[in-house]
């Protein structure tokens, strides 16, 4: 086979076409990007309506030494209950407490990931009708063994009325399975109220589990789109996801069933977070809120104004002046300059709905004319045909077997170039295909994304799905980062997407293949200019989802006198010996990319392409 590269001529690729899609499934936050190792921080897994649901706390100690409740009884208005514990036994008279004493404890997200040496933060709120001496411990799971602990005493004065408690642990083990504990020996009554606990170093501090964040960042998105799919639709209108609820001190975040995936989150992981997650990556925020449609109820278009409302609030807590009434409310969560929202997406997947046009041109009209900037992402697909309605952007999701991906490496080729652009904002190779993470879904989908960037003028961005799995909780794969408490690995998608970290913004460089009869292979070539060292780059890329191994002979023409130097180029290989093969916590590194050098580098060259591989030189 060979391949022609014209560096001389070539198009731009928008700054934005590669980006990261978080959406709160798997565990993706609670329990995973967001550090925070409480569950059901609030007691208020129930709802609000008592006896709560309080899993997974649990509690230690019996019936002859302590009751334990909730009520309504909470400071914080937005979430009324509390955890009661009365203590029935003490550490003297003839109820003697058991050695440890009795109280609760929570195992996190199945089991808390703590580190020796680090320090976590345990913030809590207590009230009590006596004086109070409580031990705050980091245990292993049965509570055996104590890996850091710190005594709570206070007098009946200080904690006849709600008290703020923070009290630092430094780990003096490494436990991947630890609970938070909080016991006393002391008879009495006390009421419990917003546990939190949270490692100290969480990146800049913003909460977001340093590891996890550094798996993100590594991929250089340019945007970031949040916080669903399903997610923001729910099952039910009621179950959906609701900006307003997730701002402000955390304390006074009611938490939300996230009825599609099917599990309680805290909202510690809420609007404002997720657009600090995107300034901290430096990506673009895109922020997908719910145009009144759930997978089950829909809102009619001559009701849908106070949705359009809440969207537009939205918009002003993210980019409003500091003085305005939701941007003074981003400010006082520490961030007075505007967030850098530029697109907003009308729901998720409801272009098929009864009142999605309706509603959608409802929330078009009022943006527009409040932020005319705004770009606009419509749900409904207008790659084969022209839209019905104004947009900026349409959505386009797929996912398919590793076959039909592939092929659609042309999918675009024969769109509209005029008209909003497309954002293809979950693409996946699922099914048998894919497993839970396969190679052969990786370059199946490398294909796909080679299409995407030579279709780039009318592909605005791209973004895989799911991003994260917490191995515990995998309501979807394949995934592109999977975890738990103490692990992390990136499946072969999640390696795939880091060839094409260079592309948003590089040049499209006019590239032709020229096969016998095989169609199994797909190629790309890209430069790009770093300002820093005055260097610029090309890169090919190359998929072969092929079983033979093709020797391409490249000729690259059009090179500038002193611009690219080949010498010392490299070759970056991702494949492995079976198509399925898959990563996993006790093989994390079992199908990642490979970096040798390329000894032949020159304008005219032999590069041998394996079979089944993705290939970069
Ligand atoms: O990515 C998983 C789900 O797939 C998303 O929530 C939804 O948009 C799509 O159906």
């Amino acid at each position: 086979a060979r391949l022609l590269v014209d560096a001389s001529q070539g198009r731009l690729i928008p700054e934005t076409l590669f980006g990261i899609f978080f959406e709160e499934i798997n565990h993706a936050g609670a329990g995973g990007l967001w550090a925070e190792l409480v569950s059901n921080r609030g007691f208020e897994a129930g709802g609000q309506n008592i006896p709560s649901n309080i899993d997974p706390w649990a509690i230690i100690g019996n019936d002859s030494s302590l009751i334990v409740s909730t009520d309504r009884s909470s400071c914080f208005e937005r979430n009324k209950v509390a955890l009661r514990m009365e203590v029935l036994c003490d550490s003297q008279g003839t109820n003697i407490c058991p050695v440890g004493g009795v109280g609760v404890y929570n195992p996190g997200y199945w089991g808390m990931g703590i580190k020796q040496g680090k320090t976590y933060k345990v913030v809590f709120y207590i009230r009590s009708l006596g004086s109070v001496n409580i031990l705050v411990s980091l245990t292993s799971s049965n509570g055996l063994q104590t890996l850091a602990t710190s005594n709570i005493i206070a007098s009946a004065s200080d904690v006849s009325n709600w008290t703020r408690v923070e009290t630092l642990l430094e780990a003096k083990e490494t436990n991947p399975n630890a609970r938070l504990q909080l016991t006393t020996s002391r008879k009495g009554v006390i009421w419990f109220d917003q546990v939190s606990a949270m490692p100290l170093d969480t990146y800049k501090g913003h909460g977001f589990r340093n590891v996890l964040f550094q798996m993100l960042a590594d991929l250089k998105p340019r945007f970031l789109r949040f916080p669903g799919g399903c997610f923001v639709e729910g099952e039910w209108l009621r179950n959906a996801f609701r900006w307003k609820a997730s701002v402000g001190p955390w304390e006074n975040r009611a938490g939300h069933f996230g009825d599609v995936w099917m599990y309680w989150t805290d909202d510690g992981l809420g609007y404002f977070e997720f657009l600090q997650l995107a300034e901290d990556l430096g990506a673009l925020p895109i922020w997908v809120f719910n145009n009144g449609i759930s997978h089950t109820d829909e809102v009619d278009t001559s009701a849908v104004l106070p949705f359009v409302q809440e969207a537009l609030d939205g918009i002003e807590f993210a980019r409003g002046d500091p003085n305005s009434t939701w941007g003074s409310v981003r400010a006082a969560m520490g961030h007075p300059d505007p967030f850098d929202l530029r697109y907003v997406a009308v729901g998720n997947e409801d272009c098929p709905k009864k009142n999605y046009r309706g509603n959608y041109l409802k929330f078009y009209d009022a943006i527009k004319r409040a932020y005319p900037d705004i770009g606009i992402i419509s749900n409904c697909d207008g790659s084969s045909s022209p839209l019905d309605h104004k947009a900026d952007f349409y959505d386009f999701h797929i996912y398919t077997s590793a076959n039909d991906m592939f092929s659609k490496t042309h999918k675009f080729d024969h769109t509209s170039r005029t008209g909003p652009k497309a954002f293809v904002s979950e693409y996946a190779v699922t099914g048998n295909d894919a497993g839970t993470g396969s190679l052969l879904a990786a370059l199946a989908e490398g294909g796909f994304l080679i299409g995407l960037e030579k279709n780039s003028d009318v592909v605005a961005m791209a973004s895989y799905a799911p991003l994260f799995v917490n191995a515990n909780d995998r309501r979807w794969k394949p995934d592109a980062i999977v975890f738990n408490s103490a692990q992390l690995y990136g499946t072969p998608s999640y390696w795939v997407q880091q060839f094409f970290r260079e592309s948003s913004g590089a040049t499209l460089l006019n590239a032709t293949l020229l096969t016998n009869s095989s169609s199994s292979i797909v190629a790309s070539a890209i430069s790009w200019e770093d300002s820093e060292n005055a260097k610029s780059y090309l890169r090919i890329k190359v998929v072969n989802l092929g079983s033979s191994s093709v020797n391409l002979k490249v000729s690259v023409d059009g090179l500038g006198p002193n611009s690219i130097k080949l010498s010392g180029s490299t070759k970056t290989q991702l494949t492995s010996t079976n198509l399925k093969d898959e990563n996993s916590f006790m093989e994390p590194n079992k199908v990642v990319p490979s970096l040798t050098l390329l000894e032949n580098a020159a304008k005219d060259m032999d590069v041998v392409i394996s079979p089944y591989s993705f290939t970069s030189f």
